[in-house]
């Protein structure tokens, strides 16, 4: 079957690579994310494994639907008895662009109207809605008056790793930071010894995606299984699920003793950050991978051993800090990269490209990315 896992734009040739790194057959880009090829086990492994996935499809009906009436006979023509009980508990995601339902509530309505007139025709008795914690996510797509249907095996958005609670000031979404490790190719440096810092790492989400990297830990092992659109899904293999599980179990103890402690460090100047990054990083089971210092920028200087990636996520004047402070901050930044981090690789996201050069550095690389609505731009550095 082909299964379909949506991502953050610009992210989807990378989510490709990392699906086919999996061993997963036949992973491509595609518009919203990667299409790819296998059974139960490769949406199972991808829920589990992918960092950059927002969500794991299962396609079971595409149809044109040109209104609400095709859009409603299109959906009962799958049979949702197989997907749910009668008793159970649903919720329908319903997105829609360039197509004449132009409205998601109004068309998510249709589609639950639809699927439960068939339980009730069937059998007298319904599915419930539960938007928190349902059997069955139903997701549905119409894009140009076509529709795909999917059952929804992520559940919660696969961001949600299960360590976070403190959000910290402007926190990055887990799948960015990850988008941002594998583009500034934190895992090879980290096969190398390399070290990796964070100058400004806030409640230490890239320090926790680090670790989880390149320690071959699966980043959705911390989530409860209740977590996950499949465990009440009728069509779950559980005894397929375990095994995976143990599998990532084992990678795991093996991963964390090959990458060694002291190696990865957080700085940020704020106390509040010292909480965030603590709790976060006890909530992963990671306390002893990351040593945070409770730094200022002005204070900054590398731990002795080899070189690596800095990675920095400045304030940028759209959530916090003042335009005049920061051209200051742009600047000792750069002061302190060329003063003390000679041989280190930086890599660094901003949402205002323009504070960027007061920093004195070429940058030789660019990507775009979207922290959340907001364009940004990961520069790459090296200092010589
Ligand atoms: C955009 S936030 C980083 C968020 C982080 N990436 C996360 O995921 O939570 C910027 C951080 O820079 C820190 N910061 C600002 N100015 C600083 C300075 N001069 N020295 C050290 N940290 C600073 C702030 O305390 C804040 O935590």
């Amino acid at each position: 079957m082909t299964l379909f896992a949506p991502c953050a734009m610009n992210v989807a040739p990378l989510l490709a690579y990392e699906l086919t790194q999996m061993g997963i057959p036949n992973a491509r880009p595609a518009r919203g994310g990667a299409s790819f090829e296998g059974g139960l086990e490769a949406a199972y492994r991808a829920c589990l494994w992918s960092r950059l996935a927002s969500r794991i499809l299962l396609p079971v009906a595409t149809f044109f639907a040109p209104d609400a009436e095709a859009l409603y006979a299109g959906i009962q023509t799958v049979d949702w008895a197989i997907h749910v009980r009668p008793k159970g508990t649903i919720v329908v995601d319903f997105s829609c662009s360039g197509s004449a339902i132009d409205h998601s509530h109004f068309g998510a309505l249709k589609v639950k109207d639809a699927v439960v007139d068939q339980f009730r025709d069937a059998c007298g008795i319904r599915p419930s809605v539960d938007t928190k914690q349902p059997d069955l996510r139903i997701n549905v797509y119409l894009y140009r008056d076509q529709a795909t249907v999917s059952i929804d095996l992520s559940g919660d958005a696969l961001h949600r790793r299960g360590y976070r609670v403190k959000g910290g000031k402007a926190p990055l979404k887990e799948t960015l930071a990850a988008a941002i490790l594998a583009h500034a190719r934190w895992p090879d440096m980290a096969a190398k010894g390399g070290q990796l810092v964070d100058l400004m790492c806030g409640s230490g989400t890239l320090l926790i995606e680090a670790v989880l990297m390149a320690a071959d830990i699966a980043p959705g092992m911390g989530r409860h299984d209740d977590d996950f659109g499949f465990s009440h899904w009728l069509g779950h293999d559980a005894p397929l699920w375990a095994g995976l599980c143990d599998e990532a179990e084992e990678r795991r103890e093996v991963g964390l003793a090959a990458f060694g402690k002291g190696r990865v460090h957080g700085y940020d100047r704020d106390e509040r950050s010292q909480e965030a990054v603590k709790q976060n990083l006890w909530n992963a089971g990671l306390e002893e991978y990351v040593e945070f210092h409770q730094r200022d920028l002005a204070e900054t200087q590398p731990q002795s051993g080899a070189a690596g990636l800095v990675f920095i996520n400045p304030p940028y004047g759209e959530r916090m800090g003042h335009d005049e402070r920061l051209n200051h901050l742009y600047a000792s930044l750069g002061g302190q990269l060329k003063d003390h981090f000679s041989g280190w690789r930086v890599a660094m996201i901003t949402g205002n490209p323009d504070l960027a050069r007061h920093m004195r550095l070429g940058a030789d690389k660019k990507h775009t990315l979207y922290n959340g609505a907001i364009e940004c731009k990961l520069l790459h550095y090296g200092i010589n």
